[in-house]
Formats: C-alpha cells, structure tokens, sequence
C-alpha cells in the first residue's frame, strides 16, 4: 500500500474484534511510528498496552462518567472492552528550553497518527477515544500514572467488524483553509485551482 492509498483509506473503526496485534508486531509498527517529527527528539510518551482480561481494571472508570441508572452504569463499564487491544497513550511530557509542551504535545500527535496508518497499512483497525474518562483518578491510578503525566485517551486496536459498515468520507474543500499571503497584512484567498489533484 502506498502513502496516498493508506492516507486515504484510513478510517476510523469503532467496532473492532479479535485478534489485534501481538506485542511484537506492534513494536516493529512503533518503531516506524517513532519517526514522526519530534522537535529535540524528546519522545514525550509512553503505551500502556491492555489486552484481555486487564481491560476490566478500566470498567470502574469508565461507569464513574455516568450518572445514572445501573444500566447505564453498566453499558460504560463495558466500554473497554469494544476492542481487543487497547494502547493507552500517556504524554509525559519533558522539561526543555527548547521544545515547549505544546510542540511535545504535537509530536506526541504525530506519533500516534503515525501508528494508526501503519496498523490500517498492515490490515487492522484502530480508532483513537478520548472523553472525561481520560481525567478519571482511578483509571490515572490503574495505570499507574505519575503526577506530571496526562492520559490522551486509547488507540482501539483489532480488526474491523465484518458487520461494521464505513460511510464514504465526506470530501474536504481544502481551499477553504488556505490563503496566500500578497504583501504585508493582505491575505488573498486562493484562485480557484482547476484540475487538482
Ligand atoms: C485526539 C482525538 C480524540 C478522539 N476521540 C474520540 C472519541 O472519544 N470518540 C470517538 O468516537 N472518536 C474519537 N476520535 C476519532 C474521530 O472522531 C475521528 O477521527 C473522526 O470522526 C474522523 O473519522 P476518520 O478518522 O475515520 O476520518 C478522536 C480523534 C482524535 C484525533
């Protein structure tokens, strides 16, 4: 697959089923992940990889962001379990002169979309959630998190539900985010390009 097609193939898949990718496979992908731009190459992160039975440490979490019936409760608690791997991303992010937190957080970013093409290029699926579990003391506690570092939510990873069918991609109109700079301070939009592609 070439990096136009796995670019324009990527979606994200909510319903993922077994197998996900083992400890090994998914290193070799990270290693190829890790070359995403990191300006002073702080590689301000680190996985916590949950497979299987573990994913239950994070069902108290996740029922705590609901309030209300035990159902309800219930149905979050499950949440964890909506894929086989789930990559716990946690930024910790590095004192610098140099590199302020926001480009660490940006690289951490990049890094991860990274990882999700390789994994959509290699045959699985991901999706990356967030949500106000992400700020949640127990789940911080069950994955043993240090104070100065920040849960950016899970890389969802496995295989795509058969049943699960994707929406065509909506097509973006990237003029509508470009400009061009004539001269100080005018901004002109772009000519409409003809033929782009
Ligand atoms: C930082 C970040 C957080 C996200 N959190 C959620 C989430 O909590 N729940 C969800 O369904 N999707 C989440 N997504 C996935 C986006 O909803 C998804 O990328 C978007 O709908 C576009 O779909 P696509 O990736 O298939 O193009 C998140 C994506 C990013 C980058």
């Amino acid at each position: 697959m070439d990096v136009i097609e796995a670019v324009t193939g990527r979606r994200s898949v909510g319903r993922l089923v077994e197998p996900a990718p083992g400890d090994g496979e998914l290193l070799g992908l990270l290693e190829r992940a890790m070359t995403a731009p990191d300006h002073g190459m702080l590689r301000p992160w680190r996985l916590v990889l949950v497979r299987g039975d573990a994913r239950h440490a994070l069902a108290p979490a996740f029922a705590d962001t609901v309030d209300g019936t035990a159902e309800e409760r219930a149905r979050a608690a499950g949440k964890p379990l909506r894929a086989p791997l789930l990559v716990s991303i946690v930024f910790t992010p590095k004192p610098s002169p140099k590199v302020p937190e926001w480009e660490q957080l940006a690289a951490t970013s990049a890094m991860i979309h990274t990882l999700g093409l390789l994994l959509h290029a290699q045959g699985w699926a991901s999706i990356w959630r967030t949500g106000r579990v992400v700020e949640s003391g127990s789940v911080r506690a069950a994955l043993a998190l240090e104070p100065a570092e920040r849960l950016l939510g899970w890389l969802y990873v496995g295989t795509p539900d058969p049943a699960q069918r994707c929406a065509p991609r909506a097509a973006a109109a990237p003029e509508a985010y470009v400009s061009l700079l004539r001269s100080v301070g005018r901004v002109d939009p772009l000519v409409p390009l003809a033929g782009r592609r």
